[in-house]
């Protein structure tokens, strides 16, 4: 007997392979969709013939399986959308899809299931804000038209949706909006700025770096991330919540501290920094610490390290 179903889209990407793991472990049977345009099946291997997890090739922007549709779920995870620049704006149709009819086909399951429906958002709603740092009630600065748009303005209208959904049909949902997240089942190639810098300086290649270095980021390791999303999950909480981590770094204080954990010989290189990339981010996080009594505890440095090792181990 499992204590209960919980259906997780885009479960065999980076983040989502860890709740895979984690409602595995706490004796939920987990049913993981994923259509694999940016995830691994690597990720959530060691689970392939755990009796208490399943996993079904698909994508979400299309009509459920019918063996995922007929059962009942208590809990429906949406961790599906590309997420880094470079796999969103290759996917860009498929990045406005999934978060517009993919969000609906799965809040429309949570409406049939009464199950409660966690999304994963993003601090990209805040766009390049002029707000600094980033509270939830910050409505952002996005262009509707650029390079970045299709990822911000699909999760900007998932929100959306999400609201329409809680607000008048009553689905028991809620929303975190995560901050540059980082750890070990990061792909390493898919342009993301720690994955980039550390794989580079393993292979001891110039670390490049966009821009002059000079904006800064939030980093957050990956088992603080997935503590808040599970205490989310948990609560009774709908509206919002960032998930992040406060330290504030520059990427050139973060190509530094690569390059001193590696032991890389590699120099830094500066390219153009692509259009409407934010140059400052950093998360309020008062709600979640007050709601959730969730803080991070891993610093950059023990973060770093910990994917290091990871990423050493890996055929690069
Ligand atoms: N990692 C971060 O720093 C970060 C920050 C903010 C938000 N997010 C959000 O968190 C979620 C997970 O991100 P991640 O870092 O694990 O990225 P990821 O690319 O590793 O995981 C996303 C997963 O979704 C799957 N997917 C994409 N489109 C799909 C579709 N139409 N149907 C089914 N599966 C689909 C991919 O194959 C992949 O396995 C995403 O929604 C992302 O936007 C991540």
């Amino acid at each position: 007997m499992s204590k209960g179903n919980i259906l997780i889209a885009g479960g065999s990407g980076f983040l989502g392979s860890y709740l895979c793991d984690y409602y595995v472990s706490q004796d939920y049977f987990v049913d993981c969709l994923d259509n694999l345009s940016t995830g691994s099946k690597n990720n959530v291997k060691h689970l392939l013939n755990n009796r208490l997890f399943s996993y079904t090739q698909h994508d979400v922007t299309k009509k459920l399986p019918k063996d995922i549709s007929d059962k009942k779920y208590d809990f429906i995870l949406n961790m599906a959308s590309p997420a880094s620049p470079p796999h969103y704006q290759r996917l860009a149709v498929e990045t406005l899809e999934v978060g517009s009819q993919g969000t609906k086909n799965l809040l429309e399951k949570a409406l049939k299931d009464k199950a409660r429906f966690f999304h994963a958002s993003t601090s990209e709603v805040y766009g390049d804000p002029d707000v600094h740092p980033q509270p939830e009630s910050y409505k952002g600065s996005v262009n509707c038209y650029g390079p970045r748009s299709m990822y911000d303005e699909a999760k900007r209208y998932a929100e959306a949706l999400i609201y329409v959904y809680h607000e008048k049909y009553g689905v028991n949902t809620t929303v975190a909006r995560f901050f540059n997240t980082y750890g070990p089942r990061m792909d390493p190639h898919d342009g993301r700025v720690v994955s980039n810098l550390i794989v580079q300086a393993i292979k001891n290649k110039p670390l490049t770096i966009y821009g002059d270095g000079t904006q800064t980021r939030s980093f957050c390791y990956v088992d603080d991330l997935v503590n808040g999303i599970i205490k989310l999950i948990e609560s009774n909480e709908h509206n919002p919540i960032n998930l992040g981590n406060p330290g504030e770094f520059t990427i050139n204080e973060l190509a530094e501290k690569v390059l001193s954990l590696t032991g890389s010989k590699s120099k830094i290189t500066y390219s153009p920094l692509p259009g409407d990339d934010p140059l400052q981010r950093k998360p309020v996080i008062e709600i979640a610490k007050k709601k959730l009594n969730w803080e991070p505890t891993i610093d950059l440095e023990t973060g770093l390290q910990k994917t290091i090792e990871y990423f050493k181990n890996q055929s690069l």
